[in-house]
């Protein structure tokens, strides 16, 4: 089938026969991730025109100020989940515990659970910059029909059944995967319709771009510091260059298209690294792995970590696998 002038909505159903549990549920769970990205992405595009922008005074539950597109969106996102009976608990970032749906309701047949980050690089919105939001979906391991647990929040990465993100950025795009590649949607905001304008999303095998925050370079484990060092001499071999957004969805998208490698290791500062387990770092290994890359710690692979609760940090180095394996290479020898 010609993917030209293909929906999003056309490209689910037609795809929906490939995934292995093609009861139609998940392409119904992608189809409402969609509609809440359509809402939060009119919201982010008049975020500097309306009295919508600055902290909405709440802390969430690892400190940061929520920013008042943190909390629209999370709402949007929760909302447009629980309607539909196919979610069985929502885990958000933005959330202390995770949702459960229907937990009273004996005959429901919820299946899924689903974990996200609303509103990914929230810092950059007053400036008019790009931020996304990030999803993971998973099948419970819990029987359907009974309350929701936190058990089918902590599995492994590697069974999520889907990930993506959505990011708000000069266009407005999804990407997701639900393990067979990686597939971008660019949004039409005259029509309101998503179109696959990435088929087929690979990494480059290895790139010129390093992404990390050298503002913390004093504090980076040793094997890092001279990875960056690596990057940052005078080599015709290497021809390296530094990009930073701060979001990591945007960061990551650069990336993927480029060719290029994100980095958050740990520091004294962040002892286990910056970015979420569940709902940043293996949503974006998934995608990785989907389109040729490769996503660890600096020495295991992300999505063979076990879980050991909601809002878990870890250090993170995803990207173009010749850069990783090189990242990992300078940790197996200088360590920490
Ligand atoms: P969030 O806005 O969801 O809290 O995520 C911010 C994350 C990530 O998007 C970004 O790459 C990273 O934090 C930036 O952290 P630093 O400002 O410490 O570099
Ligand atoms: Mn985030
Ligand atoms: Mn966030």
């Amino acid at each position: 089938m010609s993917t030209r002038n293909q929906t999003l909505g056309e490209f689910i159903i037609e795809n929906q026969t490939a995934f292995k549990y093609s009861s139609g549920e998940l392409s119904r769970l992608i189809n409402s991730i969609r509609l809440a990205a359509k809402v939060v992405n009119h919201e982010v595009n008049k975020a500097g025109l309306v009295d919508i922008l600055g902290a909405a005074g709440d802390v969430n539950i690892q400190g940061e100020n929520q920013q008042k597109l943190d909390v629209y969106a999370n709402e949007k996102f929760i909302q447009t989940l629980t309607k539909r009976n196919i979610v069985c608990g929502i885990a958000s970032e933005e959330e202390d515990d995770f949702i459960a749906i229907n937990s009273q309701d004996e005959n429901h047949q919820n299946k899924y659970v689903v974990l996200i980050d609303p509103l990914d690089g929230s810092s950059n919105i007053d400036v008019n910059v790009s931020v996304g939001t990030i999803f993971s979906i998973y099948r419970r391991i819990t029987p359907v029909g009974t309350p929701v647990k936190m058990e089918d929040f902590l599995q492994k990465g590697c069974e999520q059944v889907a990930a993506g993100y959505v990011v708000y950025g000069t266009s407005t795009m999804l990407v997701y995967t639900t393990g067979a590649g990686v597939n971008g949607f660019t949004l039409n905001p005259a029509i309101g319709s998503f179109y696959l304008s990435h088929p087929n999303m690979k990494f480059p095998e290895t790139g010129t771009i390093y992404s990390v925050n050298e503002g913390n370079y004093l504090d980076f484990p040793l094997g890092i510091k001279k990875y960056i060092k690596y990057c940052q001499e005078e080599s015709e071999d290497r021809p390296y260059t530094s990009r930073y957004i701060g979001s990591l969805v945007s960061d990551f998208h650069r990336n993927m298209i480029k060719g290029g490698i994100y980095m958050y290791p740990k520091g004294s500062r962040n002892p286990n690294g910056k970015l979420r387990l569940l709902y940043e770092c293996n949503p974006m290994a998934f995608l990785a792995e989907q389109a040729g890359g490769k996503s660890s710690d600096g020495y295991t692979r992300t999505l063979d970590e076990v879980p050991t609760s909601l809002h878990q940090r870890v250090p993170f180095v995803c990207g173009s696998k010749k850069m990783v394996e090189k990242v990992e290479e300078f940790m197996r020898e200088f360590g920490e």
